[in-house]
């Protein structure tokens, strides 16, 4: 195993591809003339997309130039989302919220699920560069915590059974079902609907 910080380069250079150049444009040509900064974030998030899911120095500086904002405008941006990786993470980032109302409910045994099923601890990449475990603050789904996101995806409700079972069939190369793994629909109540269904208002 390997930490994020050890073993990577900074390269000394970057720029868009000319697919992502298209998508860069069309991300500005949704602001007014003169606004341009305001897609900052939109194109950071696909540098680093093209960028093997790291954010180098070198492609802050590109989409800071590209916009025509000072470059510390870039990194304060890069710097305060955790969205952004600074440092290389594995090919399925798997981020374990652990933030009160998912701690509450039992995000503690969900990390000792991840590291126990990857050989790693919170903050290091497995040697095969495939999974790298981080402990998050909020993602936004606390209504059905304890969960996970990996790379684009959520994975909710969970308990170390599915927790491990999500980690395997990713490292078998399979799609695990994202969303509520107690297939609760959405974020509505288990047990189903207590309000606005069918009996609702027939006393
Ligand atoms: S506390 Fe975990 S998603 Fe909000």
């Amino acid at each position: 195993m390997r930490t994020q910080a050890e073993n990577f380069e900074q390269p000394n250079s970057f720029e868009f591809t000319p697919e992502v150049m298209k998508m860069a444009k069309a991300h500005i040509s949704k602001y007014p003339e003169g606004r341009q900064a305001s897609a900052v974030m939109a194109l950071l998030d696909l540098a680093q997309r093209q960028h093997d899911g790291w954010l180098p120095r070198a492609a802050m500086d590109y989409v800071a130039d590209f916009l025509g904002i000072s470059r510390i405008e870039a990194y304060e941006v890069a710097t305060f989302y955790t969205m952004y990786n600074l440092e290389p993470v594995g090919k399925n980032h798997v981020q374990v919220c652990t933030n009160l109302p998912c701690w509450l409910r039992g995000s503690d045994q969900i990390i000792e699920a991840a590291t126990r099923n990857l050989g790693i601890e919170v903050g290091e990449t497995t040697d095969d560069g495939m999974f790298t475990i981080s402990a998050m603050e909020c993602l936004g789904a606390c209504v059905n915590a304890p969960m996970m996101q990996i790379n684009d995806d959520y994975y909710e409700d969970l308990d170390e059974i599915s927790t491990e079972s999500i980690l395997t069939e990713l490292k078998l190369g399979q799609t695990p079902k994202t969303g509520s793994q107690i297939d609760r629909k959405s974020c509505e109540p288990i047990g189903g609907l207590t309000s606005l269904n069918s009996d609702a208002g027939s006393d």
